[in-house]
């Protein structure tokens, strides 16, 4: 069989569910994924999810408008469990007849799936583990996202290779897509083979021509190993620390620095304890846009994957997307000579 025809055959499944010409997403990058990246994936046959984490309501609805205006092509939006407007930002995707919604840096709970369900929007959500795969599904997700850890931005403690391994043979009611560590076809190929229905990729899209970030962030992936992608460090149990991957900069040099000046005032009883977890807490609050707009590199979050190494020059959302599938599908060829 061609290359071309089991890539057909493996990705029937995700392409279906998503609607796309490629069972592939462009995974939601608060302050990034915005209607420009969106439309530039939905345009090259992906399928783009707008982050909604920094949105209220009319915000979204705003952003959702001006994608349709530049791609007629499925597209779906990002929303962060935890959003004191959550409620409102569910409405306004269903108004605006948003066919996918991820629910994203939390478990949701049954009442958030169902309203979207009934509203006519396809509900998809990330599973850190088996149980709680499972217990979307129960509670009737339509599909599912294992993260690993070498993404970037929040992570979970476990890899992408072990996720797939712990949830991809054990749910099979409904599609799971993969993400973390994927910027080669090879990676989208053997995904596909272990069960998948597809991938899900942010880094590798960052440095394109499309992506609305300052040049600045862009340069620095380009620059920028595998082992720079490094996930912020805690220095006590005591004041826990939500862990996201970034590129090591001056920042993290400072947060260190910062936990331990806010952990000693704390232990001389200059600072009560939840004083002292908030300081620590707000350290980053800001700093995303700090890389992402002013291009502050040294002092912002540059939020990056491990798979950051690979992203070597600037190309279009098309030619990124165009290297990926012929990449699987040589991929998948190549495997099957091996089999001979
Ligand atoms: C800069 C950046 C920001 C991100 N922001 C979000 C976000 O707001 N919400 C979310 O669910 N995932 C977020 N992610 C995760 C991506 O959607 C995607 O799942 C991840 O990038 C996949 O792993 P990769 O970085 O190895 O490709 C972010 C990732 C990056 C690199």
């Amino acid at each position: 069989m061609s290359g071309q025809k089991l890539f057909e055959q493996l990705s029937a499944k995700g392409r279906a569910f998503l609607g796309t010409t490629y069972p592939l997403i462009g995974g939601a990058m608060a302050s990034i994924s915005t209607h420009q990246l969106v439309s530039a994936m939905a345009n090259a046959g992906i399928f783009g999810f707008l982050a909604a984490g920094f949105l209220n309501p009319e915000g979204l609805r705003e952003e959702i408008k001006k994608t349709k205006e530049l791609t007629n092509r499925p597209f779906g939006v990002n929303l962060i469990v935890l959003h004191p407007e959550l409620e409102g930002l569910m409405n306004v995707c269903i108004e605006e007849k948003v066919s996918h919604v991820i629910l994203a840096s939390g478990v949701p709970s049954p009442e958030m799936i169902t309203k979207l369900k009934n509203g006519g929007v396809k509900v998809l959500s990330f599973a850190p583990a088996l149980t709680i795969a499972k217990r979307l599904v129960k509670n009737g997700i339509d599909a599912l996202v294992i993260e690993g850890s070498e993404s970037g931005g929040h992570i979970g403690p476990v890899s992408t290779v072990v996720l797939m391994q712990e949830i991809l043979p054990y749910i099979t009611e409904v599609p799971v897509f993969v993400a973390g560590g994927i910027g080669t076809g090879m990676m989208i190929a053997a995904s596909l083979l272990l069960g998948a229905a597809g991938c899900q990729m942010g880094t590798v899209f960052v440095g394109s021509t499309e992506c609305p970030v300052h040049e600045n962030y862009k340069k620095a992936f380009y620059r920028a190993s595998s082992r720079h992608a490094v996930q912020t460090t805690q220095m006590s149990p005591t004041f826990p620390v939500i862990p996201v991957r970034s590129l090591e900069n001056k920042a993290h040099e400072k947060f260190s620095l910062h936990q331990k000046e806010v952990i000693e005032r704390y232990e001389n009883g200059e600072m009560p304890l939840e004083e002292a977890r908030i300081q620590i807490e707000q350290f980053w609050a800001g700093s995303l846009g700090k890389a992402v707009r002013d291009g502050d590199v040294e002092n912002g979050s540059v939020m990056a994957g491990q798979i950051v190494g690979l992203v070597k020059k600037e190309e279009t959302i098309q030619q990124t997307v165009e290297r990926l599938v012929d990449e699987t599908k040589i991929s998948l060829e190549n495997m099957q000579r091996m089999l001979k």
